[in-house]
């Protein structure tokens, strides 16, 4: 296995429309096991977005970019309650097979839409504060682009990406510990094709510099986290 190039030609099964409805829907519920493990959002949350949100002193409105199967919006809408925030939470994925299973999440304060960043920039609506997960290693270089313009432009806040970083380790690791989760789901197979897909931070330096300013930092073993300051 060559891991020191992205392989961006990989193609992961979840994002073949005709792919098994079943296997993906329990791949998007288990995502929440996943995610849980290996995301580092509750660092990320700790030190990047609680912050800037309790700074606001006030409700705030915070959008996740890419929501799928809602896991990672649901956990912070969790964890700003538990902090004593109030902060409205609103997860977009133009997926209506990942839109069906974020639905069962949905709660006082947690909304799923079935649209993309481009039409909600359009509608003129912002946020206090946009997030994704998992987002940038799908994307080619012109969905890049865009994906990042919009992201800046629904932001008055601070914008956070975070993603996998790629690496033997990671790739090991994952391929071991997915073996209990992984019965009747994409996941493993996907989620090393995740892997093979990711960016290396300084890949993702070099990347975002042509993309407005970003750092980006490693918040959590495995993982990089692309950080950018709104213009809405
Ligand atoms: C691998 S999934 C990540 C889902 C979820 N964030 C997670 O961590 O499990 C990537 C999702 O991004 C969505 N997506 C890609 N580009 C998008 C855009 N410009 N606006 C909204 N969603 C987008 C896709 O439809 C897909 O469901």
């Amino acid at each position: 296995m060559d891991l020191r190039r992205r392989d961006t030609e990989l193609r992961e099964l979840m994002d073949d429309p005709d792919c098994d409805p079943a296997a993906l829907a329990q791949t998007l519920r288990r995502f929440d096991t996943v995610n849980r493990v290996v995301s580092g959002w509750g660092t990320v949350w700790r030190r990047h977005l609680r912050p800037a949100l309790a700074r606001l002193d006030r409700p705030a409105r915070v959008l996740d970019i890419g929501s799928g199967g809602g896991d990672v919006t649901s956990r912070l809408a969790r964890a700003a309650e538990r902090d004593g925030l109030r902060v409205e939470w609103v997860g977009i994925d133009p997926d209506p097979r990942a839109l069906a299973v974020a639905n069962e999440r949905t709660r006082a304060g947690l909304e799923f839409r079935s649209t993309d960043s481009a039409a909600l920039r359009a509608s003129g609506e912002r946020f206090d504060a946009v997030i994704s997960n998992h987002v940038l290693h799908h994307l080619g270089d012109a969905e890049l682009r865009s994906f990042l313009d919009d992201s800046l432009a629904l932001s008055d806040g601070i914008v956070l990406h975070a993603d996998i970083e790629r690496g033997r380790v990671a790739y090991g690791l994952y391929a071991a510990g997915i073996v209990p989760l992984q019965r009747g789901t994409f996941l493993r197979t996907d989620g090393l094709r995740s892997i093979r897909r990711s960016y290396r931070a300084p890949e993702l330096r070099a990347e975002l510099a042509s993309h407005g300013t970003w750092h980006v930092l490693r918040p959590a073993p495995f993982r990089v986290l692309a950080v950018g300051s709104g213009r809405a």
